[in-house]
C-alpha cells in the first residue's frame, strides 16, 4: 500500500488525542503512512490548506479556530457539513481537489449506538443543552436520523431559535430556566455546553422528570464521568461519555484516509484513557 500521509490542522494542536488514536488503527491494520499534528495560524490557514495536494496528504482534520474559517478555501463541502457550517475534516481527491466533511455527528450518533443499542431515532423526544458548535453538529445528525422532536435548551435563547431556523421545526427552541420542566416523555437527555467540565461551572440539571429508561449523553470527556452522568446513573439510566464520542468521529475519517473503516474496540478505548 502507498505511503499517505494525514494530520491535524489547529492552534493549538497539542493536546489533540487524534494523532495516537489513528497510530493505533495504521498500526492495527498495518497502514503505511503517517498521521502529524500541524499548529497552524489562522492567517497560515489557506497556505497551509494549499499544501496538503502539494505535500500528497490524503487530507487533515481541522479543530479549533478554523472549522468554519476552512470553509471557502476548499472545493466541495459535503450538504451536511454545509448545512452546520463548520468541518473537521478535508480530503483530497484524487484529482487534487478538496472536499470538506463534519464527523461530529457521526461520532455522537456511532457512540450511541455502540452504548444504547436498544434507543432508535424514532422513540421520542430529546433534550439539548446548549446551543454551540458542539450542539450543531449533533442536532443537525439527530434530526438527519429522524428524531421527532428535539427540545434545545440554551442560555441565549435566541441561539435556541436559530437552531430551529437552520434545522428545522422538529427543533423547539426553549429558555434555559425550562430545562427542568423538559423532560417529559424524553429517551434522551444530551449535556453538550461545557458545565460539568473541570474546570467549568457546574451544570445545574434537576433529573427527576426523566422518564427511568431515558439515556443521557454528555460531550465532555475530562472527567469521564461528570456529575450529571453520576446523577444519571445513581438513577439508573444508561450513561454515554464524551470519550467514545471523540473516538467515534474517527471512524469515517480514517475510512476516507486509508479506505478500512476501523472499530472503536474496548482495547483502543483504554489506551486513550490513560493518557488522559
Ligand atoms: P462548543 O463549540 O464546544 O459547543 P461553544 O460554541 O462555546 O462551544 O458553546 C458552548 C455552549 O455552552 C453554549 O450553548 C453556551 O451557552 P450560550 O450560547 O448562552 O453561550 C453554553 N454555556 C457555556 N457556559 C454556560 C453557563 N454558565 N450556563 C449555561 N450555558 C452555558
Amino acid at each position: 500500500m502507498e505511503f499517505r500521509a494525514a494530520g491535524i490542522i489547529g492552534m493549538p494542536v497539542a493536546q489533540s488525542k487524534s494523532p495516537i488514536m489513528y497510530q493505533f488503527w495504521r498500526d492495527q491494520y498495518k497502514i503505511p503512512g503517517a498521521y502529524i499534528p500541524m499548529p497552524v495560524l489562522p492567517e497560515r490557514l489557506e497556505d497551509a490548506v494549499r499544501g496538503l495536494r502539494a505535500l500528497g496528504f490524503v487530507g487533515c482534520n481541522v479543530t479549533m479556530p478554523h472549522k468554519i474559517k476552512i470553509l471557502p478555501l476548499v472545493d466541495r463541502v459535503d450538504p451536511l457539513a454545509a448545512k452546520i457550517g463548520a468541518v473537521n475534516l478535508v480530503i483530497v481527491e484524487a484529482d487534487g481537489s478538496l472536499t470538506a466533511y463534519n464527523t461530529d455527528g457521526d461520532g455522537f450518533m456511532g457512540n450511541l449506538a455502540a452504548s444504547c443499542p436498544a434507543w432508535h431515532p424514532t422513540s421520542g423526544p430529546i433534550v439539548v443543552l446548549g446551543a454551540g458548535g458542539a450542539a450543531a453538529s449533533i442536532v443537525a445528525s439527530l434530526v438527519a436520523a429522524g428524531v421527532p422532536e428535539v427540545r434545545l435548551c440554551n442560555r441565549t435563547f435566541s441561539k435556541a431559535q436559530a437552531m430551529r431556523d437552520r434545522y428545522g421545526p422538529a427543533v423547539h427552541p426553549l429558555h434555559w430556566e425550562d430545562r427542568h420542566d423538559a423532560l417529559g416523555g424524553v429517551r434522551l437527555l444530551v449535556n453538550t455546553t461545557s458545565l460539568g467540565m473541570t474546570g467549568k461551572g457546574d451544570l445545574d440539571m434537576k433529573l427527576d422528570g426523566l422518564p427511568p429508561d431515558a439515556a443521557v449523553a454528555d460531550i465532555i470527556y475530562i472527567p469521564l464521568k461528570t456529575p450529571l452522568l453520576q446523577a444519571a446513573e445513581a438513577r439508573g439510566h444508561s450513561t454515554m461519555n464524551g470519550l467514545g464520542m471523540l473516538l467515534h468521529q474517527g471512524v469515517p475519517c480514517f475510512e476516507r484516509y486509508w479506505g478500512i473503516r476501523p472499530e472503536v474496540t474496548p482495547e483502543m478505548y483504554q489506551m486513550i484513557l490513560a493518557t488522559l
